[in-house]
């Protein structure tokens, strides 16, 4: 049976409203004798005889339960209910195995693959209750079964490349004790500002994570120039103008939002063109990139460094409003200097500092809405 038969069995059973049983082996004989068992189950039951036609009939219909042989050419019954929990998690799963096959069985529950397990030779009877129980299942879940792990495996992924990019802004700035927590602070302030914006939660939250990594490209500069307590040559000030550069290099594996990498790329762009590396202007700078530009100025402006001492706010926000319209963009530093003014930098600054000791877990939740 070729997968276009299959498709227009599920397109009957659509019609027809009954669940849809699918069951994959690549041994036709097998096939026949299940459907054959199968007629007095209350679903319609459509066979593959590879895991290619079975996702390519799963991509077009609502399959209750997948019933699959274990070793199968090409995709293995395993890899096939992987993918199944994975891309359409409403849908059971049932494996028929070879006797014996122990480590296959405990494997596929670890991962909570499968609701039901049939050693072959299984028996017409245990087949049926078997799909049977995972029909009623099916049914008692409701439409919206499998949206939660569908999330959670969405968070858990989040969380896991988050928590790699946290590891890399953390050994970055523990190169240099003067800008200890500077890549939190920024990222707090970043987002302090982009509340301010009205961003969205999601964008916030890529803001975020642009802001931990900006400077992960320092990476790649040596220790003499980084930590150099004076003035920089030319040369030393080359190999800095090529950190953000190489962030954007480091940070590609990762697979990161596109403005998240804009924001390490670009942190360094000037509102009228002169900045680093690319010497883009106005709004062909990534407007993240855009408000962490500012934010980075002010916490190194605020912040001891190896070669100087923290400079006096008043100083700071002169310097700022010096570069208002070259260095920044007016409208954006208005804005920065309109929430300074109210203490909400100063007090993301500080909520900054308690996430860097670990006194809150900012990175196990997505931040607040702009409106909180
Ligand atoms: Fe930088």
């Amino acid at each position: 049976m070729d997968c276009v038969e299959a498709a227009d069995e599920g397109a009957d059973a659509l019609q027809a409203g009954r669940p849809i049983v699918l069951v994959v082996d690549d041994e036709i004989g097998i096939l026949t004798a299940i459907r054959r068992c199968l007629r007095s189950i209350p679903a319609e039951v459509v066979t593959a005889e590879s895991a290619g036609e079975a996702i390519a009939f799963l991509h077009d219909n609502p399959v209750a339960v997948v019933v699959s042989d274990h070793m199968m050419p090409g995709m293995t019954g395993l890899e096939l209910l992987a993918l199944v929990r994975q891309n359409w998690p409403r849908t059971l799963g049932i494996m028929m195995t070879a006797s014996g096959d122990i480590q296959l069985a405990a494997d596929a529950v670890n991962r909570r693959l499968v609701r039901a397990f049939l050693t072959k030779p299984w028996t017409v009877d245990a087949l049926r209750v078997a799909i049977r129980e995972a029909l009623e299942a099916w049914q008692a879940a409701g439409p919206d079964a499998g949206e939660g792990l569908r999330n959670g495996l969405a968070e858990a992924v989040r969380q896991q490349a988050t928590r790699a990019v946290l590891a890399l802004a953390r050994a970055m700035d523990a190169r240099d004790r003067y800008t200890r927590n500077h890549s939190e602070r920024v990222a707090g302030l970043a987002v302090a500002l982009g509340r301010a914006f009205m961003l969205p939660p999601q964008t916030l939250e890529a803001l975020r994570v642009g802001g931990l990594l900006h400077d992960v490209g320092k990476i790649g500069v040596g220790d003499a120039v980084l930590l150099k307590p004076a003035r920089l040559s030319a040369e030393e000030f080359e190999a800095i103008r090529r950190h953000p550069g190489t962030g954007a290099s480091i940070v590609e594996p990762l697979g990161l939002a596109e403005e998240v990498v804009a924001v390490i790329r670009q942190h360094h762009e000037n509102h009228d063109g002169t900045g680093y590396p690319d010497g883009l202007a106005g709004d062909q700078i990534h407007l993240l990139a855009r408000l962490v530009h500012v934010v980075d100025a002010y916490e190194a402006m605020r912040a001891n460094r190896v070669y100087r001492t923290a400079r006096e706010p008043e100083w700071i926000r002169a310097e700022l409003l010096r570069c208002r319209g070259t260095q920044f963009e007016p409208h954006l530093l208005d804005l920065f200097l309109a929430e300074l003014e109210a203490g909400r930098i100063d007090a993301a600054l500080v909520e900054a500092d308690g996430v860097a000791l670990g006194l809150q877990p900012a990175l196990s939740s997505p931040p607040s809405s702009p409106a909180g």
